[in-house]
């Protein structure tokens, strides 16, 4: 790493690039220890640019074996190399061709950035600087180019070759052991998009024909071996095809849409254009390995990369700084697919729970930054929940504001306005204000303020004058570099429910409000219904209509009214997991979890009971609302002081407060619902099988016979039930436990994808030896760092998902982990600064483990890290 890598790069520095690259001819010769690249670009300056500016190619980790300008070698003297960059002091004025060869290593490629080997597989990863790990370019996201790939390899070792696009040209190559493919990808798109794959790798084949008739080739590359666990994928695929077509008149647009499994992989998957190349995690399922979690989130990660082909694709970013331009909107549309094809109310939980968990405490720590970031370090950091998650929500509220037929015509105008260009969120949100006539000044505050908005409500009733006055008030609080606030357009979407659980017409200003949506633009605002006939129950913030934290001045009798009453179904849910967490966080602040198990607990356990046998709610549904707020809900709403230990104490109470009250109602549930019909991963299926395991998940907690002995993990007849009870089970100091994780791995030992389950269960299992049972499983053969799926499963797990055992009073999870993400910094800086992640709510911390986690992240900051763990570690002590 060099000292400019660690320079900060700022939004308003942005310049478009001094020359433009319109057509790229990459010779690939594929080997393990020397890739040679020979790359022929076709140049010319840009003429919005000052003219005479020397030619700056970013490289990274390259052999440069020759540059010729127009046919003619250059000398050492014509050019300067050093450690990022390769630059050219003078080229012609017109257009000149480049063409450059230089050797790279695949297999010591450990970053797993550019061209690398995965278990004998070559494939690529470029977003966002990986390219320049391939050849010497103009990496950057607004240089868009037409790409003609030929791949040359071992025919034997390397039979499938692809690339972007559309197969040209295949052949032997005379005379020699080796073959090669020739690709062409017609859309100009940068260099993040690129991809290409070689290796010895079975398929699966399927076809889609588009609305306007074109049929597509659909391809999904395995392991040879694995072609029976494609099946969910293509489904999915093909679904996801179809719903764009359907809700956003988007069509595919190349004659083949090939995705790649592959086994060491970053991050999720990666939407290259024509071959979206994956974590194997995200593909392959069978009833036998995958849970209904992973076939949830293959269908949703294959939607999201196939959307990525028009928000990403065709209309790409800038720069990275717009990030959110693709990401938040893609996620908004991978959403609203799972949506359609699931249940609405309860992908809406998912979402609102997911954003709650990772993204508010992003918002309220010191790694907070904006949707779309003003400025960065190294940009690998910056593919965070802020950037999806809350950047979906910001897509949302577009929606909401705007309604969703003009969303949908401001969407067709920025396609039609930005189609094969690099644009910037204000390209997109002007649209949205074109079309509708609004103005969003306002709203772009949604991209540029960083933390998440405090909405305070409450409501006054007037007898005589039959009015109810919603008084509203917003606070951003302050954020790194970010003191002060301006106060933002809030959709705010609001009911008022009458005694009898009515809804009552909201008479706003002399006029009916159909949507129940408010607009709140002020610090202070009220809203004064009229004509209203008795004292209504405000439902606030319905269909989580904003990403912002509410507060209200609801007593529990009024929660409690909502639980039953509301005919919202995400705020009747909400209302259960408020009354819930005000239990929590009462016993966890106070160390005393009999203010969690009192009589208030008793009438929320009748709640949940009388919800979870109502027929009428899907049983994922139902199943939700049996979940209580997590561990990391709880540490959240105290926002100081936390004492991890008091938390789960705290909640473990009313767990087994809840088993106890209504533990027949939970039987009876996991006893009947659904349980001889053979496996699919259907929804229905998989609600049902989500609405047992809540069921269970509180049984267990009672400690009594019938309680954890329920979770009969050798009786489970599929993949989640098997990894329900053992969860439950490797919570036990009991040679049961250690019998079913015996047994599983002997089962799985051999398949990758099911044995990280069972090192990440393990991690996850809140006991007093966690950490020690960690830093076992650190040594165990199977264990390896290399691995980005093992890292996450067994040490990203433990510091994501258990809290207790992270935030050890001792500050042993704090050491286990700094240890960890230092070693594998050394050969992997992305995974290395993921990890550290979960330091961010230090701060949060009672003073004990603030200290230590304070000591681990300054023991880090004194060695030598990569620039990505460097950024996350100064950024987090602050
Ligand atoms: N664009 C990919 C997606 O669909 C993620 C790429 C993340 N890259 C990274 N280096 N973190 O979400
Ligand atoms: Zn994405």
């Amino acid at each position: 790493m060099n000292d400019s890598s660690r320079q900060t790069k700022f939004l308003r520095n942005y310049a478009p690039p001094a020359y433009l690259i319109e057509e790229v001819a990459l010779d690939v010769h594929l080997a393990p220890k020397n890739a040679r690249i020979a790359s022929k670009l076709r140049m010319r300056p840009n003429p919005k640019m000052a003219p005479g500016q020397p030619l700056v190619l970013d490289g990274e980790d390259l052999a440069l074996e020759r540059v010729a300008l127009d046919g003619k070698d250059l000398s050492p003297g014509d050019y300067a190399l050093s450690d990022g960059s390769l630059t050219i002091n003078s080229v012609p004025a017109q257009p000149f061709t480049l063409e450059i060869v230089t050797l790279c290593d695949p297999e010591a490629n450990t970053e797993l950035s550019g061209l690398y080997r995965s278990r004998g597989t070559y494939c690529t990863q470029c977003e966002p600087e990986g390219f320049r790990r391939i050849t010497y370019f103009i990496d950057r996201p607004d240089a868009l180019a037409v790409y003609t790939v030929r791949i040359e390899a071992d025919r034997a070792t390397t039979p499938v070759l692809l690339s972007n696009g559309n197969l040209i040209e295949q052949g032997d190559v005379a005379g020699t052991d080796r073959h090669f493919a020739v690709w062409h990808d017609p859309f100009p798109k940068p260099s993040y998009l690129f991809a290409l794959v070689g290796g010895d790798l079975a398929s699966v084949h399927d076809s889609f024909t588009t609305a306007s008739g074109r049929k597509v080739a659909l391809g999904i590359y395995v392991k040879p071996g694995k072609e029976d666990r494609c099946g969910w994928a293509m489904e999915s695929l093909k679904r996801a095809m179809r719903w764009d077509e359907e809700r956003f008149g988007l069509e595919y647009d190349l004659d083949v849409f090939n995705i790649v499994a592959v086994s060491d992989f970053n991050m999720g998957a990666m939407e290259n254009k024509g071959l979206n190349i994956f974590n194997d995690k995200l593909v392959l399922a069978r009833p036998d390995t995958a849970s209904d979690a992973d076939y949830h989130s293959i269908e949703s990660v294959i939607a999201h990369e196939y959307f990525h082909n028009w928000t990403g694709d065709r209309v790409t970013c800038r720069d990275w700084f717009q990030l959110c331009l693709k990401e938040g909107l893609t996620v908004f549309r991978d959403q609203e697919f799972t949506s359609d094809v699931r249940t609405g109310p309860v992908e809406r939980i998912i979402d609102a729970r997911m954003l709650k968990t990772h993204q508010y405490p992003e918002d309220a720590g010191p790694l907070a930054h904006p949707v779309r970031p003003a400025s960065y370090i190294e940009i690998n950091n910056f593919y965070t929940s802020t950037v999806y998650e809350k950047g979906a929500e910001v897509c949302r509220m577009l929606q909401t504001l705007l309604g969703a037929r003009p969303f949908r015509k401001g969407l067709d105008l920025y396609f039609e306005r930005h189609d094969g260009e690099a644009a910037t969120v204000e390209n997109f949100v002007d649209a949205m204000a074109d079309v509708s006539g609004r103005d969003l000044t306002q709203f772009m505050l949604w991209y540029t303020q960083s933390g998440t908005p405090e909405l305070a409500c409450s409501l006054d009733y007037d007898p005589h004058a039959k009015t109810a006055k919603l008084h509203v008030s917003q606070v951003v609080p302050p954020t790194p570099g970010q003191t002060s606030k301006e106060p933002m357009l809030i959709p705010l979407k609001v009911g008022l429910i009458g005694a009898n659980g009515d809804e009552l017409p909201l008479k706003l200003n002399g006029e009916i409000l159909t949507d129940g949506l408010l607009e709140v633009t002020d610090r202070e605002q009220v809203f004064e219904f009229h004509d209203v006939p008795a004292p209504p129950t405000p439902s606030l913030l319905r269909d989580f209509s904003a990403p912002v934290r509410l507060t209200t001045s609801l007593d529990a009798n009024q929660i409690e009214f909502l639980m039953m009453h509301d005919s919202d179904p995400f705020n009747r849910w909400q209302a259960t997991q408020t009354y819930a967490g005000n239990l929590l966080t009462a016993a966890a602040r106070e160390g005393d979890v009999g203010r969690a198990t009192g009589k208030e607990a008793v009438r929320l356990a009748q709640a949940l009971a009388t919800a979870a046998r109502d027929d009428t709610l899907r049983p994922a549904y139902r199943a939700e609302t049996l979940k209580l707020p997590s561990e990391s809900d709880i540490a959240r709403e105290l926002a100081r002081n936390v004492d991890t230990d008091a938390v789960h104490a705290a909640r473990e109470a009313l767990r087994a407060k809840i088993g106890g009250s209504i533990g027949d109602t939970l039987a009876a549930l996991y006893d009947t619902a659904g349980t001889d019909a053979p496996f699919s991963p259907d929804p229905q299926s998989a609600g049902l099988r989500a609405l047992r395991l809540a069921a269970l998940d509180l049984l267990a907690a009672t400690k009594a016979p019938g309680g954890a002995r329920r979770a009969h993990y050798r009786e489970a007849s599929n993949m989640t039930d098997a990894i329900m009870a053992l969860s439950i089970l490797s919570q036990l100091q009991s040679p049961v436990r250690d019998d079913a994780l015996a047994h599983f791995y002997a089962r799985w030992e051999d398949e990758p994808l099911v044995l990280d389950k069972w090192f990440a269960v393990q991690a996850r299992a809140t006991r007093p030896d966690s950490v020690e049972t960690v830093r076992a499983l650190l040594t165990h053969p199977k264990f390896s760092l290399k691995n980005p799926n093992r890292v996450r499963a067994l040490i990203g797990s433990f510091a994501q998902a258990n809290p207790s055992g992270f935030n050890r009073a001792d500050g042993a999870g704090y050491a286990l982990l700094a240890g960890q993400a230092l070693e594998i910094d050394r050969f992997n800086p992305h995974v290395a600064a993921r990890l550290l992640g979960a330091f961010e709510s230090w701060r949060t911390l009672e003073p004990g483990r603030q200290r230590h986690a304070k000591a681990a992240l300054e023991d880090l900051a004194g060695q030598s890290l990569s620039t990505d763990s460097y950024e996350i570690v100064t950024k987090t002590l602050g």
